[in-house]
């Protein structure tokens, strides 16, 4: 497992206080609540072709999970989405300001403030939980997620996730890294957990977890940011742009995949 770090001067805040930060800014500066909303209601009948939909809709109806968790729901996009196709879904996140401000816009929804590591929610409670890119920002590793999202399932239920991938791009270009002997000039801290597909499997196969697919996504944005990152193009420009739908389309996800998806099942004997 790889770990990222991130330049912050925010470094002596603890571990939850800088994730619950780190993002409610994030949300803020990407649009806000209120403009990102505007934005996804409209646009609603493209998440029918985003992988993680194409992949996960194979695995359940709202028949047979009709209650899901969102595991760090963000803006609450997936949420609105699911309910929409006849799911009952509970989207939780660690941003309290985020979420007070999609419960004032979503009164009927449930949009709860908490932390997937510790819920206090209900044993079995669950028929499917999906979390995308937020089992990995914590150092101690992936286990706390994993083992509350076991308890929280109900035998039988199904675990959808992504994490960053350790792709084999990536690991080529860390060949090219310089050796660093100074010491580094801007302070960092922990980021997130970038994982193999055999160390995602097993990481959940730790947790109990029978392991259905795992599978790169997200080919196009690992291109552009491996451009812009490594050779300094911008992320928006439409060189970047044409680049990664072109590579994106001859480059095997096994190479440039940016997120890893897995689903598993809890067994039904769990
Ligand atoms: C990469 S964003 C993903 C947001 C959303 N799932 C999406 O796909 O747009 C990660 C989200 O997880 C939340 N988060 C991180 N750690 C968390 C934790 N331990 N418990 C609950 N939410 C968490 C962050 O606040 C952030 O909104």
């Amino acid at each position: 497992m790889h770990k990222d770090y991130i330049a912050t001067r925010d470094t002596d805040a603890p571990e939850a206080d800088f994730v619950e930060q780190f993002w409610t800014d994030n949300w803020k500066n990407s649009g806000g609540v209120e403009g990102r909303v505007t934005k996804y209601v409209s646009s609603f009948d493209r998440f029918a072709l985003k992988s993680e939909w194409r992949i996960m809709r194979h695995f359940m109806t709202p028949q047979s999970h009709s209650r899901l968790l969102d595991g760090g729901c963000g803006t609450g996009e997936w949420c609105r989405y699911l309910d929409a196709q006849g799911y009952s879904t509970l989207g939780l996140d660690i941003s309290r300001e985020t979420i007070a401000k999609l419960q004032e816009l979503f009164p009927d929804a449930d949009f709860r403030a908490g932390d997937i590591r510790e819920t206090g929610l209900e044993d079995a409670s669950f028929d499917a939980m999906y979390s995308w890119g937020t089992f990995e920002h914590f150092e101690i590793g992936l286990q706390p997620c994993i083992g509350e999202a076991y308890r929280l399932l109900r035998p039988g239920g199904m675990l959808f996730i992504t994490v960053p991938f350790d792709s084999i791009g990536l690991s080529l270009i860390k060949v090219f890294q310089r050796t660093p002997k100074k010491p580094a000039r801007n302070r960092k801290r922990f980021y997130q957990w970038r994982l193999t597909r055999a160390e995602l499997a097993n990481e959940l196969a730790l947790g109990g977890f029978e392991v259905l697919k795992l599978k790169p996504i997200h080919r196009r944005q690992s291109i552009v940011r491996i451009l812009h990152h490594g050779f300094g193009v911008d992320y928006n420009s439409r060189f970047a742009r044409f680049t990664g739908l072109l590579l994106g389309l001859v480059l095997p996800r096994s190479f440039c995949g940016h997120m890893l998806m897995a689903v598993a099942r809890k067994p039904e004997n769990g």
